[in-house]
C-alpha cells in the first residue's frame, strides 16, 4: 500500500535559492528545489522547469523539462518495471545518466570496462550536495567502486540548464572508459518529433536538416578530432505540426566541445526520445587509474515555447550572457580588415601599410593581416610551424606596420595556425615526432600540413611559449587561429595503449593554451576559424572572441549560412566580410550596397582588394560602414528574428533585430530576382514594443520605399507590417525603426 504523502510544505526544502526570495515572480526564479522526502530535484530559470527524482529502486529519472510549473505541483518519480521480458527494469526506465547494464539498448551515459573483464554498471542515486549555485548528484554503481557526479545548473534569463558529468574511479585496479557523455536527456512518448540540426562542408557550412524522430538512431557526430564542417555539436527538437519559427515548443541542446563529438537521438520502444551527448565513442578510450577521475564536456539544454526562433534567441542571449569572455561586458566586435583575400600569401610590410591607409579612411577599425607574414610562407607548401617574421617580406619586423596601423586608429590583429606544420618548416625538420602518426604509416597530408600532436605537453608548452613570445614582442590586440585540415592518424606513439585518450587530451591543451594566452595578455582578443566556420561550437566560444563563419563571402550564399549558423550560434560571434566581385567561391557578381547589407548582419568586415577600389567605391564604404556603427549594438547583441528564411524558398529573405531594450529595429530585405512582376507580401516585424511609437528610416539613407510611413506604433509594424516592392536582382534594403523615447502618447520626440 502506498502511504498518504505528507503535504508538500512540509516535505520541500529549498535548498538553494541563487536569484531571488521566494516573494519573487515565478518567472523570475533561478533556483534548485530539493524536495528531501521524495528525493525530487527540481530546477526553475525563466520560464522553464526541469525535473528529476530518484524511484523506489534508485535510478535517478528525469520527470519533467518544459514551460514552467507553479511552485509545489506534484512530481514524482514513477516506480520503474519491466515492461515485458524483453524489456527489464533498467532498459525501460529512462535514466537521467545510464550506465551501459542491464541490457541498456540505447546510448548509454558511460560504458565502461572493469579491470577483470566486467562490462555491467549500474548507477543509482547515492547523494547529493550543493555546490554554489549548482545541485551536484552523485550516482554510483551498485557494488563496483566507481561515481558519477552529475552537476546541474539553470540561467535565470533563460532556463539555460549546464550539466556536466565527472567519473571517478574509487577502487584500485584501472577501469577502461570506453564511452563518456556529459548527459542523457529523454522526452516524453507518444507524439512525433523532429530532429533539426545543421551541417555542411568547407564553404557550405550551416545548412539544416530536420528529420523525423524514430526508433532509427540518428548520431550528429565528428570524428575528426575537431568539430569539423559537417555536423554541428547543436540540435533541436520541435513537434511538427505545433512548432513553426515563431511558436510552439523547441528543446535544444548543445555540447561545449570542439574535438570529436557524438550526440544522437531515437524514440525507444515506448515512443520517448533518447538523446546522449558527449565525447565521441569512435576510436576513442581511457584509462581511468584508481582515484582519477574524467570530466565530460559541458552540455547546454533548453526549451523555449517560441518556435525555433525563440530557441534560438534564448540559446543567443544565454552565449552572450554565460559563454563569450567577458559576457555582457563583452566588446562590441570592431569593423575588421583581413588581407586574405586581397593579397594571399604576397603580404609585405609596404603592401599591408598601403592596405591600412585606404582602410583607416573608410572608417575601419582593426586591421588584420592574413597568412603568408612568417617563416618561408610564400604559398600553402612551406612555412607552417615556423612563427617568426619574414625577413624579406617584413625586414625591420612587425613594428613598423603595427606603429602605423596604431596611428591610423585601428587595432592590430594577425593570422596564425599554431597546430600545424608543413614538412618543409625548421619546426618539421627538428620534430618529425610531435605531429599525430602511425609509426611506419603513411603521413597523409591536407593542404600539404601535418597536424601537430596537441596532447603532448612538449608540444602544448612548445606552442604557448612562441605564441606568448610573439605577443609580448609586438603589439597584437587580435589574433585569427586558424586550422585548416582534419586528422587522418590519430596515432599518438609515445603513449602506447593509452593513446586513444588524445582525442581528449588534444582539446583540453587547446583549451589551456587559449585561456593562458587570454590570462597573460588581457585585452587580447581571438577569432576561431578552421578553412571558415570548421571549428566554432559553444566550448571554443568560451575562450574567443569572434568566429570566422565560413571562406564562402558571396554575400547570396551567406545569407543561408547566417540563417543556418544564427540557429545555433548568436550573430554575436558571426564574422561576415565584404569582398571583391566577381566571387572566388562562385564566380557571382553584385553590388557593392547588396554585399555590405548581407555583411552587416553580423560582426562586419571587408576582405577587399582597396587598392582596385575606386573613389565612388570607397564612399559607398565610407556610408555602410558609418550606418553600420549606428546599428551594430543591436545586430550584435540584440534579438534576432528570423522573418523570412532562405529555407522558405522565396526570393527575398528578411530578418529583423530588436535592441534588448527594445528601442531601435532593423530590418534587412533582400532579394535574389524579381519574377513574374512579383506580388509582394507585407513583412511583418517582431519583437517590438506594440505601445510604443517608432520612427523608421532607410539605412544607410534614402528614402523610404513606397508606403511605408516614416513613424507608426510597434503594433503597426507587427500586425500590419511592411511591403518593400524591391525591384531588380539581388538588392536589398535596409530599415531602422527608432523609438520615441518612453513616451506612449503617440507624440514623437525627436
Ligand atoms: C583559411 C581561412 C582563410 C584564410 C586562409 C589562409 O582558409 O579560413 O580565411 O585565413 O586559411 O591560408
Amino acid at each position: 500500500m502506498t502511504p498518504a504523502l505528507p503535504s508538500f510544505r512540509r516535505r520541500l526544502s529549498v535548498v538553494a535559492l541563487a536569484i531571488a526570495s521566494t516573494t519573487a515572480p515565478q518567472t523570475l526564479l533561478a533556483k534548485v528545489t530539493v524536495d528531501e522526502a521524495n528525493k525530487v530535484f527540481r530546477l526553475d530559470g525563466a520560464d522553464v522547469t526541469y525535473a528529476i527524482g530518484v524511484d523506489e529502486k534508485g535510478y535517478l529519472q528525469p520527470l519533467y523539462w518544459g514551460s514552467s510549473l507553479g511552485k509545489g505541483e506534484p512530481l514524482l518519480a514513477r516506480a520503474s518495471k519491466e515492461l515485458s521480458g524483453f524489456d527489464p527494469a533498467g532498459m525501460q526506465t529512462a535514466q537521467e545518466f545510464a550506465g551501459q547494464g542491464e541490457g541498456l539498448v540505447t546510448d548509454p551515459g558511460l560504458k565502461v570496462t572493469f579491470s577483470d573483464g566486467s562490462r555491467d554498471l549500474v548507477l543509482k542515486y547515492r547523494s547529493y550536495r550543493m555546490d554554489g549555485q549548482s545541485l551536484v548528484v552523485e550516482l554510483a554503481d551498485i557494488e563496483r567502486p566507481l561515481t558519477v557526479n552529475l552537476r546541474y545548473a539553470i540561467d535565470e534569463q533563460t532556463g539555460v540548464i549546464t550539466r556536466s558529468a565527472t567519473v571517478t574511479n574509487r577502487g584500485r585496479a584501472p577501469i577502461k572508459i570506453e564511452s563518456f557523455a556529459a548527459a542523457n536527456l529523454t522526452l516524453p512518448g507518444a507524439t512525433t518529433y523532429q530532429l533539426h540540426f545543421l551541417s555542411g562542408r568547407h564553404a557550405a557550412e550551416w545548412s539544416p536538416h530536420a528529420v523525423v524522430l524514430s526508433p532509427a538512431l540518428t548520431v550528429l557526430e565528428s570524428r575528426r578530432g575537431s568539430v569539423g564542417h559537417g555536423n554541428q555539436p547543436w540540435l533541436a527538437i520541435s513537434r511538427p505540426g505545433q512548432t513553426t519559427e515563431e511558436s510552439g515548443p523547441v528543446w535544444f541542446g548543445a555540447l561545449a566541445w570542439s574535438g570529436s563529438f557524438r550526440l544522437s537521438a531515437q524514440t525507444d520502444n515506448i515512443g520517448r526520445v533518447r538523446i546522449a551527448g558527449g565525447y565521441n565513442s569512435h576510436d576513442f578510450a581511457w584509462t581511468l587509474r584508481p582515484g582519477e577521475s574524467l570530466d565530460s564536456p559541458r552540455f547546454y539544454a533548453g526549451y523555449s515555447s517560441s518556435g525555433l526562433g525563440g530557441a534560438s534567441r534564448a540559446f543567443h542571449r544565454f552565449q552572450m550572457d554565460q559563454v563569450i569572455p567577458g559576457g555582457r561586458q563583452a566588446k562590441l566586435r570592431p569593423v575588421l580588415y583581413n588581407s586574405w583575400e586581397a593579397t594571399a600569401f604576397d603580404v609585405t610590410a609596404e603592401g599591408q601599410m598601403k592596405l591600412a591607409e585606404r582602410a583607416a579612411k573608410l572608417g575601419v577599425e582593426r586591421f588584420v593581416v592574413d597568412d603568408g607574414w612568417f617563416g618561408q610562407r610564400n604559398d600553402d607548401k612551406a612555412g607552417l610551424g615556423d612563427w617568426t617574421v619574414n625577413p624579406a617580406k617584413f625586414p625591420q619586423g612587425l613594428k613598423p606596420l603595427i606603429d602605423r596601423v596604431h596611428a591610423l586608429g585601428m587595432s592590430f590583429g594577425l593570422w596564425f595556425e599554431p597546430e600545424m606544420v608543413n614538412r618543409d618548416s625548421a619546426l618539421y625538420r627538428a620534430h618529425p615526432d610531435w605531429v599525430l602518426n602511425f609509426p611506419g604509416r603513411p603521413r597523409t597530408e591536407g593542404r600539404n600540413q601535418l597536424v601537430l600532436n596537441l596532447a603532448r605537453t612538449d608540444v602544448r608548452d612548445h606552442l604557448l611559449s612562441v605564441l606568448d613570445k610573439l605577443l609580448r614582442e609586438n603589439d597584437i590586440q587580435f589574433i585569427k587561429w586558424d586550422y585548416n585540415r582534419n586528422w587522418t592518424e590519430p596515432g599518438w606513439p609515445e603513449a602506447g595503449p593509452d593513446q586513444q585518450r588524445v582525442y581528449v587530451d588534444y582539446i583540453s591543451n587547446l583549451y589551456h593554451i587559449l585561456a593562458e594566452l587570454r590570462k597573460r595578455h588581457p585585452g587580447l582578443e581571438i577569432e576561431t576559424c578552421s578553412g571558415g566556420g570548421g571549428r566554432i561550437d559553444t566550448g571554443i566560444m568560451g575562450l574567443t572572441d569572434q568566429a570566422w563563419t565560413s571562406d564562402n563571402t558571396d554575400p547570396y550564399d551567406r545569407l543561408a549560412i547566417q540563417d543556418g549558423f544564427t540557429m545555433a550560434y548568436a550573430p554575436a560571434v558571426m564574422m561576415a566580410w565584404v569582398t571583391d566581385v566577381p566571387n572566388w567561391a562562385n564566380g557571382r557578381t553584385t553590388s557593392l550596397d547588396f554585399r555590405f547589407l548581407s555583411a552587416m548582419q553580423g560582426g562586419l568586415g571587408i576582405g577587399a582588394d582597396l587598392n582596385k577600389w575606386t573613389s565612388a567605391d570607397d564612399e559607398t564604404a565610407r556610408n555602410w560602414i558609418e550606418a553600420y556603427k549606428g546599428i551594430r549594438e543591436t545586430v550584435q547583441r540584440g534579438q534576432l528574428y528570423r522573418l523570412v528564411r532562405p529555407t522558405d524558398g522565396a526570393s527575398q529573405t528578411a530578418t529583423f533585430y530588436v535592441s534588448p531594450d527594445r528601442s531601435q529595429g532593423v530590418l534587412f530585405a533582400m532579394q535574389r530576382s524579381s519574377e513574374w512582376r512579383d506580388q509582394w507580401e507585407a513583412t511583418k516585424l517582431a519583437g517590438l514594443d506594440p505601445a510604443r511609437r517608432y520612427r523608421a528610416r532607410r539605412l544607410g539613407g534614402g528614402q523610404l520605399p513606397d508606403g511605408v510611413p516614416s513613424a507608426a506604433s510597434g503594433a503597426y509594424w507587427m500586425s500590419h507590417g511592411v511591403t518593400l516592392r524591391l525591384r531588380g536582382d539581388y538588392v536589398g534594403l535596409g530599415m531602422v525603426l527608432e523609438a520615441a523615447g518612453a513616451d506612449q502618447s503617440g507624440n514623437l520626440r525627436h
